[in-house]
């Protein structure tokens, strides 16, 4: 139905929060309020919706994804994503729950970089390195948010602008993130752009949680992992890669077919001790080619959820939850305790910046960045 445009005036004026069918059938994303930051700022939730059941939550607070609802294999819909139920919780949060990262996702060893001969220094945050951008990431600031819906899909783009020099980091940076929900496909994309106007660095993420289950009291190890990586890059003490691309075969880092990522976590092995437990980067298959490609598939039996993960990025951060001790106070009341959530965080490899052999994370003033990860939901008997 067509409201003329008088009225839909009037009505968006008295009913701000009820979304009106604009012109040519976009539905837009409905919003909320979510609360104001420590110093008053007000946040907002927007809801994307699709005719697949697919329900994604995103706040303007991080770029958050902050709750995902997917049906299971009985067509029960489920939040399937770790996060908090207020603002001061991602505020004061220190596990990144559906955060975006940036400027470099995953750590810089000892916080340092050499670019055009000019060595920069990244605040140190996890140890002796730098850990997802410093003290204050992507993840902590406030983004500006546009809905960017079309006749076929729900689309939210959140923008923000990090001055020259921002955690330590070269260039002022523009950086959008857009979640598009189409409405026939389960599936959600996330892509990414940016641009600089000095050569800097920049590896952007997204750092959800999942739980397959529905219910973040239970752990993840049941879920059952495929990652199309016949290598990972192993890592000394600190996490920081060593520079070897090491062949999984053999390893308890081959999930090259279906594996439970229980089945082996508890080996002794040198690398599961340094992430105690999975906490490393598997190097994507035909990366060279270019393009969108699957990077991992997750099944989980009981509820025969399955999340199938695309990009275009050539790493995959496989982190299964090892820090998670029960003390985050999640949504509703939740506490999350040990590996009750698991992450794939698809980037450009750690250090890259200090490893000439990895795939470079530069980006020359003027030029464009671009990257597109996407969730695809299904279920399996
Ligand atoms: C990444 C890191 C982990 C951990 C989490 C956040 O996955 O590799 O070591 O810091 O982020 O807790």
């Amino acid at each position: 139905m067509k409201l003329p445009a008088l009225a839909a005036a009037f009505i968006a004026i008295l009913l701000p929060n009820v979304s009106i069918p604009p012109k040519g059938g976009v539905r837009q994303v409905h919003t909320s309020p979510f609360g104001n930051t420590h110093d008053g700022q007000p946040i907002t939730r927007y809801a994307l919706t699709n005719k697949k059941g697919v329900e994604a939550f995103i706040i303007n607070y991080g770029a958050t994804l902050e709750s995902l609802k997917v049906p299971d294999r009985n067509g029960k819909t489920e939040d399937i994503v770790l996060g908090y139920d207020d603002v001061a919780g991602y505020e004061n949060g220190k596990a990144y729950f559906g955060g975006t990262i940036g400027r470099y996702g995953n750590r810089i060893a000892r916080g340092q970089f050499t670019l055009d001969g000019s060595v920069y220094h990244i605040p140190t945050n996890d140890g002796p390195n730098s850990l997802h951008g410093g003290t204050i990431g992507f993840n902590k600031r406030v983004w500006t948010a546009t809905d960017r819906s079309t006749a076929n899909a729900q689309v939210l783009e959140l923008g923000y602008t990090s001055p020259d020099g921002e955690q330590g980091f070269p260039g002022a940076l523009e950086v959008k993130v857009t979640y598009t929900l189409p409405d026939d496909s389960s599936e959600l994309r996330i892509g990414y752009s940016a641009a600089a106007d000095k050569d800097t660095v920049l590896n952007l993420t997204n750092h959800s949680y999942f739980n397959l289950t529905g219910n973040p009291t239970v752990k993840i190890l049941d879920h059952q992992l495929t990652l199309y990586a016949e290598k990972f890059t192993p890592v000394n003490a600190t996490l920081i890669p060593t520079g070897e691309l090491r062949s999984v075969r053999g390893t308890p880092f081959d999930f090259t077919t279906a594996t439970a990522i229980g089945a082996r976590i508890q080996q002794d092995d040198e690398q599961l001790t340094f992430g105690k437990g999975y906490d490393h980067n598997w190097v994507l298959d035909g990366r060279e080619k270019g393009g969108l490609a699957v990077a991992a598939e997750v099944f989980e039996p009981s509820s025969g959820r399955v999340l199938e993960v695309s990009t275009t990025e050539p790493g995959v951060q496989f982190y299964s939850g090892n820090f998670l001790d029960g003390t985050a106070r999640g949504k509703g009341g939740a506490s999350y305790g040990y590996r009750t959530g698991l992450c794939l965080e698809t980037q450009h490899f750690p250090d890259s910046p200090n490893h000439a052999n990895f795939p470079s994370t530069e980006l020359r003033a003027g030029q464009t960045y671009q990257s597109i990860t996407v969730l695809r939901f299904s279920t399996r008997k």
